[in-house]
């Protein structure tokens, strides 16, 4: 994976062996970027910060839903932790939403982009990829 602070590529390490999460995922690592590289541009617009943040948010709830059906489906026997953790990154993204709204650019758009993109990563990384056996497709 590359370790540049404001960009992330899709590497195999991201990867769940289901083709359907996985192009989900590849969206959010896209949205996550684009996000970064409005917030670092010199002509940063609130308006499109504030619209890839709602796409990401509504990216999130369909996502989530479609594991958590995928997890009942599958008997996945973690599902409940998993969905709670779900819950938390929706809400997150929506006080991300309101802080942008309240503020203009500075530290706390900077922060707000980085946290977005580590709470994304580090879920698919850490939380996702516990489900890998019961999801698998490919
Ligand atoms: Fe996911
Ligand atoms: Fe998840």
């Amino acid at each position: 994976m590359e370790v540049s602070p404001w960009r992330i590529e899709w590497s195999d390490e991201l990867s769940m062996s289901n083709s359907e999460i996985d192009a989900e995922h590849r969206n959010f690592i896209r949205l996550v970027n684009e996000l970064n590289n409005e917030i670092m541009s010199q002509q940063r617009d609130k308006a499109v910060v504030v619209r890839i943040l709602n796409q990401i948010l509504d990216d999130a709830i369909a996502h989530f839903a479609h594991e958590e059906r995928l997890f009942i489906e599958k008997s996945y026997p973690a599902r409940e932790e998993h969905a709670q953790l779900h819950a938390e990154l929706i809400s997150k993204f929506k006080q991300a939403l309101k802080d942008i709204h309240a503020t203009e650019y500075g530290r706390i758009w900077i922060a707000t982009g980085l946290e977005i993109r580590s709470l994304l990563v580090n879920h698919v990384l850490f939380e996702d990829t516990q489900y890998i056996e019961y999801l698998r497709t490919e």
